[in-house]
C-alpha cells in the first residue's frame, strides 16, 4: 500500500521542479523587460504553488506509511517552509495594487532551494528515485 504512494511523492518532485524552473525563468524575463505582471505569470506562480501543496499532502501520506527517523525532520521543516514561501510571494503580490515580477520572483527562488535542501536532508539527491 505503501509503494504507490511513496513513488508518486517521489515523482512528483520532478513536476514541482520543472513547475519552479519556468517560473523563475518567466518571472525573471518579466523583470528584465519591465512589463507588467500578467495572467501567465499567475497561472506559472499559481501552479507551482499548488504542486507543492499537493506535494505536502502526499508527504504527509508517506509520513504516515513508512518508518520515521531523524533526518526527516530537517525534510519536513524546510518542505513545510517552500510551501509556505512560495504562497506568500504569490499572494502577497496579488493584494498589491500594482503586482510585479520581484515578491514571486524571490518567493520562486527561495522556495526551490529549501526544495532542493529538503531533498539533500534524507540524503537524496535532487534526482535520485529510491528503489523499493
Ligand atoms: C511536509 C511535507 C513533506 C513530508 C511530510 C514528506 C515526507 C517524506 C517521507 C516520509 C519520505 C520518505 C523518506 C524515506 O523513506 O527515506 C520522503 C521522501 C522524499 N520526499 Fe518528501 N515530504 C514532504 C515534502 C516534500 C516535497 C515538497 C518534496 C519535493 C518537492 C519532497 C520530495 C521528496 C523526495 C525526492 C523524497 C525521496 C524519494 C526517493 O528516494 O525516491 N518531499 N518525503
Amino acid at each position: 500500500m505503501d509503494r504507490p504512494i511513496f513513488y508518486a511523492h517521489s515523482g512528483l518532485r520532478y513536476l514541482v521542479l520543472l513547475a519552479g524552473v519556468l517560473a523563475i525563468a518567466y518571472f525573471a524575463f518579466g523583470l528584465a523587460t519591465k512589463r507588467p505582471f500578467d495572467k501567465v505569470g499567475r497561472i506559472l506562480g499559481a501552479s507551482f504553488a499548488g504542486l507543492l501543496h499537493l506535494q505536502v499532502l502526499l508527504g504527509l501520506l508517506v509520513l504516515a506509511t513508512r518508518f520515521y527517523y531523524p533526518q526527516l525532520i530537517g525534510h519536513i521543516v524546510m518542505m513545510v517552509l517552500a510551501a509556505v514561501i512560495a504562497q506568500l510571494g504569490m499572494s502577497l503580490n496579488r493584494r498589491r495594487p500594482q503586482p510585479a515580477w520581484g515578491l514571486p520572483l524571490v518567493g520562486v527562488l527561495v522556495a526551490f532551494v529549501f526544495i532542493v535542501g529538503g531533498i539533500m536532508a534524507i540524503g537524496r539527491g535532487v534526482f535520485t528515485t529510491t528503489a523499493m
